[in-house]
């Protein structure tokens, strides 16, 4: 479909994320294809690219795909941009995964600063801004996603000003007593400003980015408003993410899916109540303290190995980078512990889990949890939370989240923790292992409506509807895509 480089028709619609919605995979006859990615960022925009008739620029995940070139791939128009090995070290392990990540979530890691991650940082913005201007068609819409790639708006305004240009970050925006140790603070913030909408998980993160653009750039701002001097208004606002809910309950009522949920349950030998977590292995994610303060329970004889399991599942993640080793192997380490002090035999008392795994199994896990277990540091929003909430149709079963995942906004009715208080987690566990059937019917009832109700397309819409609404005198305007 593509000549020299080129998709076979410029795009109305572009979104530009760091990563491709397609894993490389080897197919049964020995070559190389494409899988759809499991990520939430994928299922959040594939209808309104398919409504629209769009492109989507990211990185394929490896250093030896020199040769891409656009692809179609499921019906949708995929454009490669290649990063070198350098770079992966440098732009996407180095500035993107140890400066920017741990800086924006509460510093739970000490981030690093180094001017060669900058520079590195910088060089690869560029290329996606330069890829998003030659694949763009005139006046089209442009929506760029996420910490990575904070440069474009500003880079792509430069090079294209007749494109509406959209700017979502799905991680937290920190407190600007934070944000300001970064060195490249302002040209961060400028980056973003080339944007004419700037979406944000939660209010506080539009707030916290307006007080900086206001006290470090110089810029007049009224509340989610802020005039440049060439003229142009920039949005900040909340738009909360979210998940494809009916796609998640239509998968946890398949046979398939009640099956192995019951399989499950049999493996881990039938115990009273299954406690669960699911999360890349990251350490914002709270997983050590979590297993901690189940084990704590156990070994106080609050809970018993045959009445309770803790199934731990951890995605593995940036395995390259230090701090994701160390985290990895204290988990391991802590799990054996665990294990070998409280287990006994055919009963662990946590039941851990170092892969990835399908959307099939993830339904399936959450419909054998009793008491599903999110307790991050900090969090964005937290799709897990949401997924597991939409799993539950019979509004049966308990979710103990994190006050500092973004999810707790709006599930309210969660067992809210904070994740630093090991005691106060303990109480919510064992509050959640003991609530009667109403009670936790009352919970679940409340945050199934506000996950159904508040689904991915409805933000793709609003955010995108949001974006046409801060030109209006622009002609084209992306269509919405339809709900299921
Ligand atoms: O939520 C932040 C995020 O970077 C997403 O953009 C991405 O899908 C996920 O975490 C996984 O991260 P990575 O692309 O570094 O594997």
């Amino acid at each position: 479909m593509t000549t020299q480089g080129q998709p076979d028709h410029l795009a109305d619609l572009v979104i530009v994320a760091n990563r491709l919605p397609v894993d490389r995979v080897t197919l049964p006859d020995g070559s190389a294809g494409w899988r759809r990615s499991p990520g939430g960022l994928v299922s959040a925009l594939e209808p309104v690219m398919r409504a629209n008739d769009g492109a989507w620029i990211g990185w394929p995940g490896s250093t030896d795909d020199l040769d891409l070139e656009p692809f179609v791939e499921d019906g949708l128009q995929l454009v490669p941009v290649h990063l070198t090995a350098d770079e992966v070290e440098e732009f996407y392990e180095g500035f993107a995964n140890g400066t920017l990540w741990p800086l924006y979530h509460d510093l739970v890691a000490k981030p690093e600063f180094h001017r060669e991650w900058w520079d590195s940082y910088v060089q690869v913005n560029q290329r996606f801004a330069e890829r998003a201007a030659e694949i763009a068609a005139k006046g089209a819409t442009v929506w760029v996603q996420d910490y990575q790639l904070q440069l474009v708006p500003q880079m792509l305004r430069e090079l294209r000003p007749d494109l509406r240009i959209g700017f979502y970050l799905h991680i937290p925006f920190p407190p600007a007593e934070l944000f300001s140790q970064l060195p490249w603070r302002r040209q961060i913030l400028e980056g973003m400003l080339g944007a004419d909408l700037i979406g944000f998980q939660l209010a506080g993160g539009a707030a916290n980015f307006v007080r900086l653009v206001r006290g470090r750039v110089g810029h007049k701002t009224h509340r989610d408003l802020v005039y440049l001097p060439d003229g142009r208004t920039v949005k900040a606002a909340a738009f909360p993410i979210s998940i494809d809910a009916a796609g998640f309950i239509e998968l946890a009522h398949t046979e398939a899916v009640q099956q192995r949920a019951t399989e499950i349950r049999t493996a881990l030998g039938n115990p009273r109540k299954v406690f669960l977590g699911i999360d890349r292995l990251d350490y914002t994610k709270g997983i050590y303290a979590r297993l901690r303060a189940f084990s704590e329970l156990i070994a106080e004889g609050l809970l018993d190995v045959e009445d309770a399991v803790f199934v731990q599942v951890a995605t593995p993640s940036r395995e390259r980078v230090e701090q994701y080793r160390i985290i990895r192997d204290d988990i391991d380490r802590l799990v054996g512990r665990i294990n070998g002090d409280l287990g006994r035999i055919g009963r662990p008392a946590i039941s851990y889990l170092h892969s990835s795994y399908p959307r099939e199994e993830m339904a399936a896990l959450y419909r054998a949890a009793d008491i599903m277990v999110v307790t991050p540091y900090r969090d964005g929003m937290n799709l897990v939370a949401k997924e597991y909430v939409a799993c539950r149709y019979d509004d049966d079963g308990a979710l103990v989240l994190s006050e500092f995942a973004g999810a707790a906004d709006e599930l309210r009715q969660a067992y809210l923790v904070n994740p630093y208080d090991i005691n106060g987690m303990k109480a919510a566990l064992m509050e959640a292992f003991h609530a009667e059937p109403k009670e936790t019917t009352r919970r679940m009832r409340a945050m199934r409506k506000q996950v159904v109700d508040n689904d991915v397309t409805a933000w793709a819409n609003n955010f995108l509807a949001a974006l046409a609404d801060t030109r209006p005198d622009h002609d084209k305007t992306v269509r919405p895509a339809r709900r299921r």
